[in-house]
């Protein structure tokens, strides 16, 4: 971590961007001072009658995920290697990435609130419960796996806001379909970050680099919301219901995660990394073998077809 803090250091402007110039959340939502406010949130409404129970179900399922923030953010700076009293490297780097994050959640948020079709108490409690349970994503403080972990996060997220993104556009819901690609673009930074920290381990210490990833990919990437829960329902069973909604959008499915795999395997060029020890060696075996592995298991998966009805999503009361 003290080797790298000086590349991070170099690179922290290109994966990051200036507060002054970057979006906030106030620029893609109607602005209440405005005398027209009400008539735009009427028109956010309006467009936001077209779209899906699922995609509701997904997109606060996102929302929350995002709103959990302080559990990533307080995750990240206990790993080993950052000192939150030196204002250098990897300290600026946590906080200006929670920084660009903490939008994400924000606007979400905010978009939800102004659609009229949430039940926001409940969202809410979900949240809450959420980060008062934390989550265990199995890195341990060992920056190596935890690279490896929000790599693999940030591309998931690009991709599930993006199509999020495309099925809000298919649904002719612009302003929807904006909010989530710009989403889905500090995403994609945020993934070529740390992937360029995981690049530069494998330079300086490959076989151990190797071996934190074979172990996350053992383990399995969990998501970060898999403690998600409604009030009165089981940890587990709302983190299943959000995900089986969102294969059933093709928002992210098993497949994704088969190509996330592959694709980080293919940037690292992990089959030709050199300086391996035996056990570096068996573990980069294994790592090449998975894909397909996977492929043929998620070739197999049915997706779910059960319908669940979310505290989430408010029905209608009519007068
Ligand atoms: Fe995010
Ligand atoms: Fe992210």
């Amino acid at each position: 971590m003290r080797y790298l803090e000086s590349f991070v250091d170099e690179v922290i402007d290109k994966y990051l961007k200036p507060v002054e110039t970057m979006w906030q959340p106030a620029d893609l939502l109607p602005d209440s001072r405005q005398e027209n406010f009400f008539e735009k949130v009427k028109e956010l409404q309006e467009s936001a009658k077209e779209l899906a129970y699922d995609f509701w179900a997904v997109l606060i399922g996102d929302t929350i995920t995002e709103e959990a923030l302080p559990t990533y953010e307080s995750w990240l700076v206990g790993m080993e290697g950052v000192n939150q009293e030196e204002n250098t490297g990897w300290t600026r780097w946590i906080r200006g990435w929670t920084a660009e994050e903490n939008r994400h959640g924000d606007l979400l948020n905010k978009y939800l609130y102004l659609s009229g079709r949430i039940n926001m108490r409940e969202l809410e409690i979900s949240t809450q419960y959420l980060i008062a349970d934390g989550f265990d994503i199995q890195t341990g403080a060992d920056p190596y796996r935890n690279f490896v972990y929000t790599s693999f996060q940030e591309i998931a997220t690009n991709i599930s806001h993006g199509r999020v993104s495309a099925l809000a556009k298919k649904a002719d819901n612009i302003e929807l379909a904006k909010i989530c690609g710009v989403i889905a673009g500090d995403e994609m930074r945020h993934a070529r970050a740390y992937k360029a920290f995981v690049e530069k381990i494998f330079e300086v210490d490959p076989s151990e680099m190797m071996l934190a990833l074979e172990d996350m990919m053992r383990k399995k990437i969990v998501m970060p919301a898999h403690y998600l829960r409604e009030t009165g329902v089981k940890i587990g069973l709302t983190f299943e219901h959000f995900s089986n909604a969102a294969q059933r959008l093709g928002v992210y499915t098993a497949q994704d995660y088969v190509q996330i795999l592959s694709s980080l395997l293919r940037d690292w060029k992990v089959e030709s990394v050199t300086g391996l020890n035996e056990a570096g060696e068996k573990a980069r075996d294994y790592l090449l073998a998975l894909p397909d592995r996977l492929k043929r298991v998620s070739d197999r998966l049915k997706t779910p077809t059960l319908e669940y009805e979310f505290s989430w999503i408010g029905k209608r009361h009519h007068h």
